[in-house]
């Protein structure tokens, strides 16, 4: 398959005030289509043509590190404007607040550790909240990196790249991320994915 980009789920300006509407144009118009981009011009005569977007980021891991970069940001970046909506963050959804609550301590300590994560992740990267042989685990990945090549199914991630956060939030990503959890997260989605991740 080629890589194509989504129109973003809501207005540009639906986020604010927690993301502006000139982050996400800069960061949806321009970098993530170079990863759509830059995906499919690398993509072409390999032999992952043909293949599911889980199955290019899976199989180029390791092998083939243009187009894995690429793909990975595609796929990190197709989830993360699902993973945002207006007036998000608040309550869980009850199933996966009890998961969260078994595997993780409580559902402050595993916000908590989400944001460390994020915090921690030295330079570029993600902070994840993922499915591993049926548990939950908070992880963080360099770069273009999710936990879907180390064995694990994300379901919730937040970008750490500076040009996801530093046009609002200069260097102080701590906030940037408080805002994430507290404001911005899509729960819905991510229950949607724990269901899928453990159906
Ligand atoms: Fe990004």
């Amino acid at each position: 398959m080629s890589f194509t980009l989504p129109d973003l789920p809501y207005a540009y300006d639906a986020l604010q005030p927690y993301m502006s509407r000139e982050t996400l144009e800069f960061h949806h118009d321009k970098h993530h289509a170079a990863y759509v981009t830059n995906g499919n011009n690398l993509l072409k005569g390999t032999e992952f043509e043909g293949k599911t977007l889980e199955e290019i980021v899976k199989g180029s891991y390791g092998k083939n590190p243009g187009l894995f970069n690429n793909a990975g940001q595609h796929y990190n970046h197709l989830h993360f404007w699902k993973w945002l909506k207006p007036n998000g963050g608040g309550k869980i959804p009850g199933k996966l607040e009890k998961k969260i609550i078994e595997d993780l301590g409580s559902v402050e300590k595993a916000k908590e550790d989400f944001i460390q994560a994020g915090v921690t992740q030295f330079g570029s990267g993600w902070s994840w909240l993922a499915v591993k042989d049926g548990k939950l685990i908070i992880a963080k990945t360099p770069n273009g990196e999710s936990p879907l090549v180390h064995g694990a199914t994300p379901i919730l991630g937040v970008d750490v790249w500076e040009h996801s956060y530093y046009i609002d939030y200069r260097n102080r990503r701590p906030d940037y991320l408080k805002a994430f959890v507290e404001n911005l997260v899509n729960w819905e989605y991510v229950e949607e994915l724990y269901e899928a991740a453990t159906r």
